[in-house]
């Protein structure tokens, strides 16, 4: 795990660079799609009447390639950094990586295509056009080939957590994209297709985006503290946890619903008990900062991780509460759904992804970051935008709930949402300048002068580095 690898020709920075610029292309999509929707909600789409912008559709672009462009395309870009150094050895194959570079962003593409000609398929989250999900699952098995292999290889029999995570994570990918995407569509019609969907929903985030994000903090955070995890073996409850409880979660997008109650019961207490779990997480991790606090002031990748495991626990805490009947009768179909959505796949793993770009750029492109002023206003525009965001969909959230409960007119409880939804796109705003600044800062920072030790290979020739 030392910098010392960065020239032994295990990793290829044009294709990790390659990753991030596609993710982050994903991304203005996403925060675009995002805020036309939200302005949908406000009467004010500027769209009106064109159906390939329906904004419907846009919604569902927005999710989309919140989870395939943007989410995936960066944790792919951190697993081709992060694995050989834990292993000692390269991805299956340089071609190979590169080739599925290309299918995978032509695959995105022609879903985000099919979905705005209105071949949606009716999974949340696999929208995906029907047609395209059989070349989707042999992309994921490929690129999973790939970069499984060196895991395989190692000659260190100990596996250090991160593997474990990405091992786990990697079938699960598998087994949850088949899953949500194919048993619905043709062999489970009806409630038994819904409970499916929920674990469809659930489990993306839960066995695949959580184990990668987890795998890269149990990665970043010891390299970057210059000191291991506090402790190896709470690291690992946490993994067997996550792994006996978070499949039985699903089911609490669907409280209330005809799926049998004994199902649903089941993914209140183990929704509960997952906040266990990741309570255990969190102590590891507050633990092995001890000691070195100053770095969340000093560290700007720290300080993006640590704002992500607070803003973590606090949706899984959440959770705990928001799963149970009592709660769900006032929050369920309400904003308050919305905001937990956009503080856990923003807040939490976009924000581990951001701090991984801030640690990563100035390595991959050989030169310092050309303004700290300038990543320190991203930081904070992010994370204000976020939290009004979710604060005021919260709120909202709360106010649909008793209105409903109230059994006042629909009507009322979209006249007393219109002003937090104005919060929203306000919010939204404030994050979309916030990635622009990033966006000038890594323009800026690759046109720089290079430093002195990375000097030796143009920007752009250093492949193998
Ligand atoms: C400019 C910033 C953003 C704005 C204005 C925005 C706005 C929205 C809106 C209006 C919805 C639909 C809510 C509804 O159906 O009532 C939505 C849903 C969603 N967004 Fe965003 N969004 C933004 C950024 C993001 C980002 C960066 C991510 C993830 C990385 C994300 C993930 C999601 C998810 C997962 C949902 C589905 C929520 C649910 O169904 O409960 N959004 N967003």
């Amino acid at each position: 795990m030392t910098e010392a690898v960065e020239y032994s020709g295990l990793v290829d920075k044009r294709l990790v660079r390659a990753h991030i610029v596609a993710g982050l292309v994903f991304f203005v999509i996403v925060l675009f799609a995002g805020l036309l929707y939200g302005l949908q909600l406000q009467q004010l789409y500027p769209f009106p009447g064109i159906e390939l912008l329906s904004p419907g559709r846009v919604r569902m672009i927005h999710t989309a390639a919140a989870a395939f462009g943007f989410l995936t395309n960066t944790f792919v870009a951190c697993l081709y950094w992060v694995i050989p150094r834990l292993t000692g050895r390269p991805v299956l194959s340089r071609s190979f990586s590169w080739l599925i570079f290309w299918a995978w962003q032509l695959l995105v593409g022609i879903s985000a295509g099919g979905i705005l000609f209105g071949e949606a398929q009716a999974v949340e989250w696999g929208e995906t056009p029907a047609w395209i999900d059989p070349v989707i699952l042999v992309g994921a098995a490929l690129l999973i080939v790939n970069v499984i292999t060196p895991i395989f290889q190692r000659r260190d029999r100990n596996m250090y957590v991160t593997l474990w995570y990405y091992s786990a994570g990697f079938v699960w990918l598998a087994l949850v994209y088949f899953m949500g995407n194919f048993l619905p569509e043709y062999w489970l019609p009806g409630a038994a297709g819904a409970a499916v969907v929920g674990l469809y929903i659930h489990d993306l985030v839960g066995l695949f985006v959580t184990p990668m994000g987890w795998g890269l903090m149990y990665y970043f955070v010891p390299v970057i503290l210059k000191k291991p995890i506090w402790s190896h073996t709470l690291s690992l409850v946490g993994f067997w946890g996550l792994a006996f409880f978070y499949p039985l979660n699903g089911i609490h997008h669907f409280l209330f619903s005809p799926i049998p109650l004994y199902a649903q019961y089941g993914a209140v207490i183990s929704t509960i008990a997952i906040e266990i779990v990741v309570f255990t997480v969190i102590v590891n991790f507050f633990m092995t900062l001890r000691g070195s606090s100053d770095a969340i002031r000093t560290n700007m990748p720290i300080r993006w991780f640590y704002t992500g495991m607070i803003l973590y626990f606090t949706t899984c805490f959440q959770c705990a509460f928001q799963t149970t009947l009592t709660f769900q009768k006032i929050i369920h179909f309400t904003d308050w759904v919305v905001g937990h959505a956009h503080l856990v796949m923003f807040g939490v793993f976009g924000f581990w992804l951001l701090g991984s770009i801030d640690y990563l750029w100035p390595k991959l492109v050989g030169r310092k970051w050309h303004s700290d002023a300038l990543r320190s206003w991203h930081y904070w525009l992010t994370t204000l935008g976020i939290v009004v965001m979710a604060l005021s969909l919260t709120a909202a959230g709360l106010i649909q709930g008793y209105l409903w409960k109230g059994l006042a007119p629909w009507e009322d409880s979209l006249i007393a949402s219109f002003p937090f939804w104005a919060v929203r796109t306000y919010a939204g705003v404030a994050m979309i300048a916030a990635q622009f600044l990033l966006f000038f800062n890594m323009w800026m920072t690759s046109r720089s002068a290079p430093e002195p030790s990375t000097a030796r290979a143009p920007l752009g020739q250093e492949a193998t580095a």
